[in-house]
């Protein structure tokens, strides 16, 4: 998967695309980032990337003739895959827009700082807005690392276990079920004996019932969305019950 990432601050990064399962994704030529420094396509003498807003205001607004010669220059003038700008006005990312980019090939990344882009940029040049959730922060840069990184460990062959990115919170609707590891018991606290009992038919039940009671406990918004067998409703229809038990 190919990312063209468009930003003022392509410096911050290499820090995080160096790091083991992305670094390692990389060498094996299964995504490839080139990071572009928008301010390399201003062409007065200060490089100047941002102006004051018209009609007057606070702050600075991302000029649009940099912008538009940086992504036309990289992406050409119609590119078929989508050109994203990173802005809390955009649409929620979530595992299932992760995993509609996933399929993808490549992707343009625009980083807005400062106020926000000239509205231009949205209505001529990008085709899609996303948002990493309703906070905002001062520039796309992390944002897009976060988008990078999420639709990277769907690319087959980039988590080691091929089933890796299956079960996780999330990619079926739901949060993922408790995980454990050695020793099987720490500080008097036992992992439950179902997990050591090497029954997969059990475990995996066991499995799917914890990742029931943890999405009803902590998001339970989930639920009105998530894929749900017969056998998931009864399980949540008992949790319901007897958590109105006294
Ligand atoms: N830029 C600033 N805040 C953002 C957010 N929440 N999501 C995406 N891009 C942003």
């Amino acid at each position: 998967m190919e990312f063209d990432v468009f930003t003022l601050l392509p410096e911050v990064f290499p820090a995080y695309l160096e790091s083991s399962i992305l670094q390692r994704a990389h060498s094996r030529g299964l995504i490839n980032v080139r990071l572009h420094n928008i301010r390399d396509w201003a062409t007065d003498k200060h490089h100047t990337t941002d102006d004051v807003p018209y009609g007057g205001g606070g702050g600075m607004v991302m000029k649009t003739t940099p912008i538009f010669a940086a992504v036309e220059s990289v992406v050409g003038p119609q590119p078929n895959f989508p050109v994203i700008l990173l802005t809390p006005q955009g649409r929620v990312f979530t595992q299932q827009v992760a995993m509609e980019l996933a399929a993808c090939s490549r992707l343009a990344l625009l980083c807005g700082r400062y106020e926000g882009v000239d509205e231009r940029i949205r209505e001529h040049l990008v085709t899609d807005e996303i948002s990493i959730g309703d906070y905002v922060l001062t520039g796309g840069e992390l944002p897009a690392l976060i988008l990078i990184d999420a639709l990277a460990r769907l690319v087959p062959g980039v988590l080691g276990d091929p089933d890796g990115a299956c079960d996780d919170s999330h990619a079926s609707g739901l949060l993922e079920y408790p995980h454990y590891t050695r020793p099987p018991e720490f500080r008097g606290w036992k992992v439950p004996d179902v997990l050591l009992s090497g029954d997969h038919a059990k475990v995996a039940a066991w499995r799917r019932e914890q990742a029931l009671q943890r999405t009803l406990q902590r998001r339970p918004d989930l639920l009105a969305t998530a894929s749900l067998s017969e056998r998931d409703r009864e399980h949540l229809e008992r949790l319901h019950k007897e958590s109105k038990k006294p």
